[in-house]
């Protein structure tokens, strides 16, 4: 969204046939999308669906309905706004804050989150107010290998909406229970929640306020739904009702660097269902393009997710387990590509 976080941060199944079978897509940005005058595109339903390997009519009518209500117009840079853009990224990553402990980090996310809860307690939870406060709606997205400047400043909280909605229905929607690692305002869960009322639901962050306000949204609207404090760093061992379960990180792995591993070596072992990670994947990035250049050094300078897909390869080398997806969408923040899929499971 993004930049994803307040500044002073350093820092299923039913369709899984149609995705296992595009598995391991580097994420090649094929397709056009559809033009509407020289300079201006749609990112339509048909170039989503390629996005995930899929066809139009294997969206589901969710994500459907979310692409219908949004507007994904956007048109070309000229060369001024192509040149400020470019200066802009450049002193953000030269502004990159040196990095905090995690005592101070978490404090951090633990005041955003206190400001949430209270937003949203004034607005009776709808969707809207679990808005985090601080996506940006940035004027200029990345979109098939170029910067673009989308008609609405809604266009990457939409097109957030929309992915999500894809993985929970090829993914998640035909299991029993979800948990999502690094819920924060926990408008992930609200949605896969009342999509999928069948679902029970955990959010874990390891903020005090953001298991709060999960607990708050369950108790409000009557969903089945809890929150549970975790720290990535320091997995919960008694955490033992994973099984089966699936798992998903959204824009949250992102947050723990080069040291991921203790969490991703805590689900081998607690064996869940399905894992799902919506993340910046640093090694999708090709160091020889320009615009790929500069999300390399914006995601070094927050120290971002470094080597997380390279010890998932080493994993399913050891035969410890299988990755069933692994995807560049293409679609990013003006800073980088937040969104990028990998789907495994424990063997
Ligand atoms: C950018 S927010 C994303 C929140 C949510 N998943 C979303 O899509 O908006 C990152 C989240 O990760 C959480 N987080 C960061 N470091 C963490 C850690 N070590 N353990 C657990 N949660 C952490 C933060 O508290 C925050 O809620």
């Amino acid at each position: 969204m993004r930049a994803k976080e307040p500044l002073s941060i350093p820092g299923g199944t039913r369709n899984a046939a149609k995705l296992t079978s595009f598995a391991h897509n580097h994420g090649t940005m094929t397709g056009m999308p559809e033009t509407l005058g020289t300079e201006t595109w749609q990112l339509d339903s048909q170039r989503i669906a390629q996005m995930f390997g899929l066809q139009r009519s294997q969206l589901p009518a969710s994500a459907l309905a979310k692409i219908a209500q949004s507007d994904f117009r956007h048109r070309a840079l000229s060369g001024e706004e192509r040149e400020a853009v470019i200066k802009r990224i450049q002193a953000r990553i030269a502004a990159a804050p040196t990095p905090v402990l995690d005592q101070s980090r978490r404090d951090l996310w633990a005041r955003v989150w206190e400001g949430q809860r209270t937003k949203a307690t004034a607005g009776n939870f709808d969707a809207a107010t679990l808005e985090p406060d601080f996506v940006a709606g940035e004027p200029i997205i990345r979109l098939d290998g170029d910067f673009r400047i989308p008609l609405s400043a809604r266009m990457e909280l939409d097109f957030y909406a929309v992915v999500r909605r894809i993985l929970f229905d090829c993914w998640i929607g035909q299991r029993q229970s979800a948990f999502e690692f690094g819920c924060g305002s926990a408008f992930n869960l609200l949605d896969l929640a009342e999509l999928y009322p069948h679902l029970s639901l955990v959010g874990l962050d390891w903020a005090p306020a953001s298991v709060a306000l999960v607990d708050d949204i369950a108790r409000r609207k009557a969903l089945r739904m809890e929150g549970r404090l975790f720290d990535f760093f320091a997995p919960d061992e008694t955490l033992n009702f994973l099984q089966h379960a699936a798992v998903f990180t959204f824009c949250a792995l992102e947050q723990t660097g080069e040291r991921h591993e203790r969490f991703t070596d805590f689900l081998v072992r607690s064996r869940p269902g399905i894992c799902i990670h919506l993340e910046p994947i640093l090694e999708f990035y090709d160091p020889r393009r320009p615009i790929d250049q500069l999300a390399i050094a914006f995601h070094n300078a927050r120290k971002y997710l470094t080597g997380f897909l390279t010890n998932l390869h080493a994993f399913e080398r050891s035969g410890r387990i299988k990755i069933l997806d692994q995807r560049r969408l293409g679609f990013g923040s003006v800073f980088h590509e937040a969104y990028s899929v990998v789907v495994w499971q424990p063997a």
